[in-house]
């Protein structure tokens, strides 16, 4: 089935590295990325995605190598974008093209304070079976983000505490799926968050994962149309995702992994109701 109805934003990985270290996956990869590799990586994840959605491509910078990750481009609800602050200098050159971007496409630019780091879609997620945006901080985005996204948006938000370095975006480690479905990896948030995950998330529809799957990224998942594509899940998982009627689809990701990032990471839903 496609849904010609989402538009997904991507960026070539032709500057893409590890040129500098801020989360701990990127520890030990200086410059250890396969070029080559790394092109035919995205390019399955590009062609995985084109029967289920419209991709747009952001021009690839040169000495911004993590522009490659959209879903930090920043936060999209209908036409309004809000652009990502970045906690470390190192990825701030890129809020100039993210708002060139999201200007240039005619998306209205929402002001953001200044000093509020925000890392869009990478710490913001909306559920797919309610009314509701996950918000996570700890690591990158400012706790009040929930708070402003909620003001700003008029959305209903979840804030949700990270406690584990490794997963230092939401999407590391919890993504919506279609029918209210929730992927996550518990021990990845603090204890009051997880028990505003059990308050809001029925049992049946939550999949929690076990940490070699976590590990895998595999909540750093595209869900589209039912087709869920991920870096890797182990067979249990994917027999997991298969029972609740989705499809996995693994796409190795493994020269992204060494920046701390798989498939959703490098992904933006531009069609947000
Ligand atoms: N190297 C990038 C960083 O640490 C990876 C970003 C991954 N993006 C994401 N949405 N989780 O910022």
């Amino acid at each position: 089935m496609t849904s010609s109805a989402q538009t997904i934003l991507m960026c070539p990985p032709d500057y893409f590295a590890v040129a500098y270290v801020i989360n701990p996956w990127m520890e030990g990869h200086f410059a250890d990325t396969d070029k080559d590799l790394a092109c035919q990586q995205w390019k399955a994840l590009h062609d995985a995605i084109q029967p289920h959605a419209k991709v747009l491509l952001q021009p690839p910078r040169h000495s911004l190598p993590d522009l490659v990750f959209t879903a930090n481009a920043g936060l999209v609800l209908q036409r309004k974008a809000i652009v990502s602050r970045f906690r470390s200098p190192e990825r701030q050159g890129e809020e100039p093209h993210d708002h060139a971007w999201f200007a240039e496409n005619g998306f209205e630019v929402l002001d953001w304070p200044q000093n509020i780091p925000f890392e869009g879609a990478g710490d913001a997620l909306f559920d797919r079976g309610q009314d509701l945006l996950w918000v996570g901080h700890g690591f990158r985005s400012h706790p009040d983000v929930a708070m402003l996204l909620k003001r700003l948006l008029g959305r209903r938000t979840a804030a949700l505490t990270l406690i584990d370095p490794r997963f230092y975006h939401l999407d590391t480690c919890l993504c919506p799926l279609a029918g209210g479905y929730l992927l996550y990896f518990p021990a990845a948030f603090d204890a009051p968050s997880r028990a505003l995950i059990e308050s809001l998330v029925p049992e049946a529809l939550r999949i929690a994962v076990d940490e070699d799957d976590a590990l895998k990224f595999c909540c750093n998942a595209v869900d589209l149309d039912g087709a869920i594509l991920m870096n890797g899940a182990s067979p249990k998982l994917q027999a997991r995702l298969r029972e609740a009627g989705f499809t996995p689809e693994i796409i190795p990701l493994s020269e992204f992994m060494k920046a701390g990032g798989a498939a959703k990471c490098l992904t933006l839903k531009l069609v947000e109701k």
